[in-house]
């Protein structure tokens, strides 16, 4: 028992896959470490927590902790990356960058509680995914240090670490020989590797779980109504909803109508261009939706200004700086842009397009009486112009000066 006592412990972020099945196995042997397995539910499509738990504990970890942070990860995160309209290279709504903060959080809260040296991650050595995890450990506690075994040991190919984990006695899943690498949450679904890796082929149909093909979606349009309140998702159709519910909604109706697919080059932060696919039909719908409503509601200069610190935003996410100053800060500024954010929005999904079909708000700044070229128009077209005047004056200047030389 004292001898046990003595060893150094790691936290690793498990998700009951080889990849990370492999790892504790390694931690222990390799490293001589008692493995402490993370298991974070952000509603990802899972096999039972129950049956992970047990799969770490049979793998030879000291224990497994199972964390439910979908609620969480919903207010906490998501509500911010929908605040912010979050695409990283204006396409892509940051599914996995959003996940690994919310990991990393309880990943450093596990290993104080219980006293571990190390976090571990299953991360390759040429993904996001490491920077997230270490650079995000190392922003919430800087005395952490970390292990990636995969980028450390020489099983580079699937088929050998087949081998080392069939010769550790670790169960292999039978669809060994899935060609995908896939990483999901309630935000939408990553596919990458296999045939993605070309280009220029399209993706085959196996790779979507989430939506169905445009060409295959009903022929008829499906229309529907998110209500916000406050930036935030609160119902559909008059429904009131959890944030949850609302993306779950989404999720299906836009999906089903062939809506939230992504097929596109990415630029990684380790300076790689890589092909990613993504579906994320509810993550899409409320993007659209959120940004229409402030298209209505946000006061012009508010709204181009915000444009570009979306941008931003969206890039220091992707680069694994959740936790830090400058990203709180615009979440702080992004926060006060939010209490008008209120109102409806109709939606119209048909055959992979979804389109804003309405608009309401009592926040409107749309100005019937100001935009109509009806009877009631009360625009001041005499001012315009003396405005016009002035506002040219600057470029006719400039005019003349040319038409000299
Ligand atoms: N390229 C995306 C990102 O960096 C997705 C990564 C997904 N990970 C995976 N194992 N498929 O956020």
């Amino acid at each position: 028992m004292s001898n046990d006592n003595a060893r150094k412990k790691a936290v690793l972020a498990y998700s009951g896959g080889l990849d990370t099945s492999v790892c504790i196995k390694w931690l222990i042997e390799e490293k001589n470490l008692d493995v402490i397995a993370l298991v974070g539910d952000v509603g990802q499509k899972r096999q039972s927590l129950d049956f992970i738990k047990q799969k770490a504990l049979d793998t030879g970890a000291i224990d497994a902790v199972v964390v439910d942070m979908r609620e969480e990860f919903a207010v906490e995160y998501l509500s911010k990356a929908l605040a912010a309209n979050a695409l990283y290279e204006n396409k892509y709504p940051l599914v996995s960058a959003l996940s690994r903060p919310i990991i990393v959080k309880h990943l450093v809260r596990v290993a104080e509680e219980s006293g571990a040296t190390y976090i571990a991650h299953g991360c390759t050595g040429k993904g996001n995914d490491q920077v997230r995890f270490e650079v995000g450990v190392r922003s919430l506690n800087p005395d952490m240090l970390h292990i990636a075994p995969l980028r450390e040991w020489d099983l580079t190919t699937r088929d050998s670490e087949i081998e080392w984990a069939e010769a550790h006695n670790i169960p292999v899943p039978v669809s060994k020989d899935s060609p995908y690498s896939i990483d999901d949450n309630m935000w939408g679904r990553a596919i990458e590797c296999g045939v993605l890796e070309d280009p220029w082929i399209e993706p085959p149909s196996d790779v979507y779980e989430l939506t169905v093909d445009p060409d295959k979606a009903p022929d008829a349009p499906t229309y529907l109504t998110v209500g916000f309140e406050a930036g935030l998702p609160v119902s559909v159709d008059g429904v009131q909803m959890s944030f949850q519910e609302v993306l779950s909604c989404l999720n299906k109706v836009a999906g089903s109508n062939g809506c939230g697919r992504i097929d596109m080059i990415e630029n990684r932060l380790v300076g790689v261009k890589s092909r990613e696919v993504y579906e994320c039909p509810g993550a899409l719908t409320l993007i659209k939706a959120h940004r229409e409503l402030e298209d209505l509601v946000l006061e012009r200069d508010l709204l181009r200004y915000k444009a570009r610190l979306e941008q931003d935003w969206a890039i220091y996410v992707y680069e694994g700086k959740w936790f830090s100053p400058l990203k709180e800060a615009l979440d702080a500024f992004i926060a006060t842009t939010q209490q008008v954010v209120t109102g409806e929005v109709r939606l119209k999904f048909f055959k992979g397009s979804i389109i804003v079909a309405g608009r309401k708000s009592p926040y409107s700044l749309y100005d019937h009486a100001l935009a109509t070229y009806g009877a009631e128009d009360s625009f001041d077209r005499n001012s315009a112009k003396g405005f016009l005047d002035i506002y040219g004056l600057y470029l006719e200047t400039w005019a003349r000066q040319q038409r000299k030389l």
